[in-house]
């Protein structure tokens, strides 16, 4: 038996395993980039708005979303968020009438219509604030892969805090994620980012 196609062959089995390891090596990546939360964001919500009006993701398709989910007692991170959001769509100008803000609280407890209406008109004048029954948030939180979890630093029930990420998401005009954007982001960044996105679609 001759050594040398012992040899070749054996080279040729590396050479297919490597080829087929590194085809599966990108199509894992690929598939991370699927699978990551990032394109997935998004799906069907039903809440209730600061006015007490029902609606759901269906209500927005036409115009871009650009979506936070927060709660109103947060003594920081929201409040920031919001007005970041808020200086960043008045930097874009006419530019930024074509995206509807949206404050979503996972606090549904305490955030009311009621409560969410005093609050959103601390911030931008067009921002929607919403809220629903527990389930409710709970669907459209995950939906958005938000995490949410509540914090308590007393003995009273009613005085807690929110744990929750804090990720910008913004959404086109046929309900599909288009970018996000993490709350690091200063308005100047938000502003030019958004504009990006709003102005590539026709
Ligand atoms: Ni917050």
């Amino acid at each position: 038996m001759p050594r040398r196609p012992v040899l070749v062959f054996a080279v040729l089995v590396l050479l297919a395993a490597a080829g087929l390891g590194g085809y599966a090596w990108i199509n894992r990546h690929a598939g991370e980039d699927r699978g990551s939360g990032v394109a997935l964001v998004g799906g069907p919500f039903t809440l209730t708005d600061h006015n007490g009006r029902a609606l759901t993701e269906k209500t927005f398709l036409g115009k871009y979303m650009l979506v936070f989910f927060g709660f109103t007692f947060c003594p920081d991170v929201c409040p920031t968020e919001l007005q970041v959001i808020t200086a960043a769509l008045d930097q874009m100008g006419p530019a930024g009438d074509a995206i509807q803000p949206v404050f979503i609280t996972i606090d549904p407890e305490r955030d009311t219509p009621a409560t969410l209406k005093a609050y959103v008109g601390n911030f931008h004048p067009r921002l929607i604030g919403l809220t629903g029954t527990p389930e409710q948030v709970a669907a459209a939180a995950s939906a958005y892969r938000v995490y949410y979890a509540k914090v308590s630093n007393s003995s009273s029930a009613a005085d807690y805090l929110m744990d929750h990420s804090s990720i910008i998401y913004l959404m086109g005009p046929d309900g599909r994620f288009v970018k996000h954007m993490p709350y690091t982001t200063d308005a100047a960044k938000l502003a030019a980012e958004l504009k990006e996105s709003v102005t590539a679609l026709p």
